[in-house]
Formats: structure tokens, sequence, C-alpha cells
């Protein structure tokens, strides 16, 4: 199993500047470095920010990554940065497929898989996110869209060694809202089945929920069947309060 469980993920989006997120990176390194939790950290800072912070992080525990790549290695993509630039500054992991590109940047799931794609090609682990609508929930299509978007998106020779799968509700993301204990439970099992079909090594693949995962609900999310760690929006920008998620999820873990 190449990630160690549970695996706990901080996405700040876009937040921070310099000296607040270096600031946050040294207290998580000083917090990693002194709490008993177990599993694995990672932070997916601004790119402004990444290579200052491939600093502070070496030789800590806690592991960096982009937040998202462009599907080409380089070339004239104005503003955009190729998987093999967050490699060289210093990243292990990517996101791709957030929400919030998926929404607000009309990605598509051809376009998610070829950022997926090209992130292992650079020799990036991938966190690749999937999530229903408001809309969809309420019309009890969860499943059906997650399966849409995991056969649309999974790269081709997906394995557990370098992706991991982030089941985000839309409705869930900075809202205060989560599904119920049960519904995750039920998401996850359905996922897992999914992932055992469509990737050889599914069912060690380490599958995520995140939306509204805060220091107060982690413990019982963690703790749900089928759910390997947690990706986190704002709760993860305050050391205290990430260190607290990561602090319920190796109680959950015992
Ligand atoms: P929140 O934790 O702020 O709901 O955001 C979740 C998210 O989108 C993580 O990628």
């Amino acid at each position: 199993m190449p990630w160690a469980r549970p695996i706990i993920a901080g996405n700040w989006k876009m937040n921070g500047l310099r000296a607040d997120g270096l600031a946050l990176a040294d207290a998580l390194v000083n917090g990693a470095s002194q709490g008993s939790g177990a599993g694995t950290l990672a932070i997916f800072p601004p790119a402004t920010l990444l290579a200052a912070i491939a600093q502070r992080l070496a030789g800590s525990q806690v592991l960096l990554g982009g937040q998202d790549c462009a599907p080409q290695a380089k070339g004239a993509f104005t503003g955009d940065l190729s998987a093999p630039m967050l490699q060289d500054a210093g990243c292990r992991l990517v996101i791709v497929g957030h929400s919030e590109r998926r929404q607000g940047h009309g990605e598509t799931d051809a376009l998610v898989q070829a950022k997926a794609k090209a992130a292992h090609a650079a020799g990036l682990a991938v966190v690749l996110c999937i999530g229903e609508t408001e809309a969809e929930w309420q019309a009890g299509q969860t499943l059906a869209v997650l399966d849409r978007q995991l056969e649309g998106s999974l790269p081709e020779g997906a394995s557990a060694e370098w992706l991991i799968v982030a089941y985000e509700p839309v409705w869930a993301i900075g809202t205060g809202r989560t599904p119920t204990a049960a519904d995750i439970e039920r998401t996850h099992a359905h996922l897992r089945k999914r992932l055992g079909q469509l990737v050889p090594d599914g069912a060690s693949l380490g599958l995520l929920y995140g939306g509204s995962v805060k220091a107060a609900n982690a413990g019982e999310i963690l703790a749900i069947p089928e759910v390997d760690g947690v990706l986190v929006g704002g709760a993860c920008l305050q050391a205290d309060e990430f260190l607290a998620i990561r602090q319920a999820g190796s109680r959950a873990a015992r």
C-alpha cells in the first residue's frame, strides 16, 4: 500500500500570501513532528508559494502538491503550469478535476484525464476529484454521475501506487453541509467496487472524502468504512485545526 492511512490532505485553494503561507507550513512541520498522528499529511498551496514551501518541508513528513496542472509538458500556453514544473518545484502530488475547475473553468472528463496522464508521466501522484452537484444529489443521480466521471477521467494504466480518488460532493464544499455518515459509507462502498473493476489494484487505492471536513466531524468521517482519508479546504488554513483533523484520524485508525 503506497500511502500510509489516513491520508490527510489540505487544499489551500487561492489562499496564502508569502508570510502567512510560510508560517502555516512551518506550523504544520512543527506539529507533525510532535504529534502522534500516523498516516500521510499533504498540503496543496497556491503555485506562487510551492518552491518556497518545498524548502520549509524538506526533511519533514509533510508532502507537497499542486492544485492543478496542464495536460501539456511545455510550450505556448500562457498562464498554465505543467506537471514537470510542479515536480521541479518540489511537488510529489497534484490535484486534478476539482469541481472548482470542472465547474468554474469548464473542464471536461477528457481534459481531467489528460491532466492526470501528464501528471503521472512527470512522476507525480494524482488526486483525482469527482463529485455530484446539489441538483444531481437531489435527483438521486449521485452514483451514476460518479461512475460517469470516474470512467471518463481515470487515466489509462491507473494504479494505487500513484492515484488517489477524492469524492467531493459539490454541494458540501465550503457550505458546512455534509452527507450523513451512512450516505458517505454507501457512496464510498460503491466507488470501491467500481475502482476494483476499473483498476487492477483498485481495492487498495486511496479513497478520500472532501467537503466541509473540520476537526469536529473528522473523527466520524474517518471512521467510515472505505474512507482512507480526507481532502480539506477551509479548515486546512489554520494549523491547529488541520493538525486536529490529523489527530482525529489517528484516533479513528486505532
Ligand atoms: P471545504 O473543506 O472548504 O468544504 O473544501 C473542500 C474542498 O474543496 C477540498 O478540495
